[in-house]
């Protein structure tokens, strides 16, 4: 099944796939700013509570599904020094960002490639991967199941799926006040900033269409995911999933 990732409705996965390679690959260079604005700053914790959770050694090949400018790929790196990180994306544009990066020392000694991949295609072999991480990601990708099975097909039995998505605050009044936020401040103060009203008007719609922490992983289990727990950060606004491949069954 494919989505509109701005509503939820049924649609043809092109629709989605097209608009938001046409939002990043325009606002690549601005990126960074873009979520410090609509986070308050707070994604940077996020980030924090991710890497908390992850559970990576230094033995590890982690794949980074929807990198981006590679945020969560030199994150990994400094706290978890893994023995490789495939830090893959969509959009040319964001991997361009980050590979420059990358060139200016952001994984320090850690080996970074980079790769533009669809990650409801993946193009690696099965079990190939101890750890996948993902941040922001899965609520973009209009076919969302797709996705997950690809993730759970890559990894090594036993290997996890690290996932830190915006989500549901679970306490009424604190939801209320953060939709009250994404339907009119996140469009008006964020195009005033970037002058570009169209992402924020995205990033709103796609937040409120996107399943809760429970629906998420659900949507995880149905992959074949188990052991799949979630912590909330800032009330719920955002949360970070783990999930586990199961170990081989002998
Ligand atoms: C909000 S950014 C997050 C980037 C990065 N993970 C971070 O935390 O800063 C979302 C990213 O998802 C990528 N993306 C969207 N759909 C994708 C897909 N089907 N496969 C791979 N990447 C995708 C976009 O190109 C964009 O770089």
């Amino acid at each position: 099944m494919s989505i509109d990732t701005a509503t939820g409705n049924e649609a043809p996965a092109e629709l989605s796939s097209k608009r938001v390679k046409d939002i990043f690959s325009h606002i690549a260079n601005r990126y960074e700013k873009f979520n410090a604005i609509s986070s308050f700053g707070a994604y940077k914790l996020w980030v924090a509570g991710m890497m908390k959770q992850a559970p990576i050694s230094n033995n590890d090949d982690v794949l980074d599904i929807a990198g981006g400018t590679g945020e969560i790929t030199f994150a990994v790196a400094k706290t978890k020094h893994p023995a490789h990180i495939q830090c893959t994306d969509l959009v040319p544009e964001m991997l361009e960002v980050a590979k420059a990066h990358y060139a200016a020392g952001a994984a320090g000694s850690v080996p970074v490639h980079f790769e533009v991949v669809d990650a409801q295609d993946i193009p690696y072999e099965n079990n190939s991967y101890d750890t996948v991480t993902v941040a922001y990601g899965i609520r973009n990708m209009p076919q969302r199941e797709q996705a997950l099975s690809e993730m759970y097909r890559v990894l090594k039995p036993g290997g996890s799926l690290v996932c830190l998505e915006f989500s549901t605050p679970p306490n009424k009044v604190w939801r209320g006040l953060y939709h009250f936020y994404l339907n009119h401040l996140i469009p008006f103060w964020g195009g005033l900033i970037t002058k570009d009203k169209k992402g924020f008007v995205y990033l709103s719609s796609s937040i409120k269409a996107f399943p809760d922490q429970e629906g998420l992983a659900k949507l995880m289990e149905q992959a074949g995911f188990v052991d799949v727990t979630w912590k909330n950060y800032t009330g719920g606004i955002a949360a970070v999933h783990v999930a586990k491949k199961p170990e081989a069954i002998n």
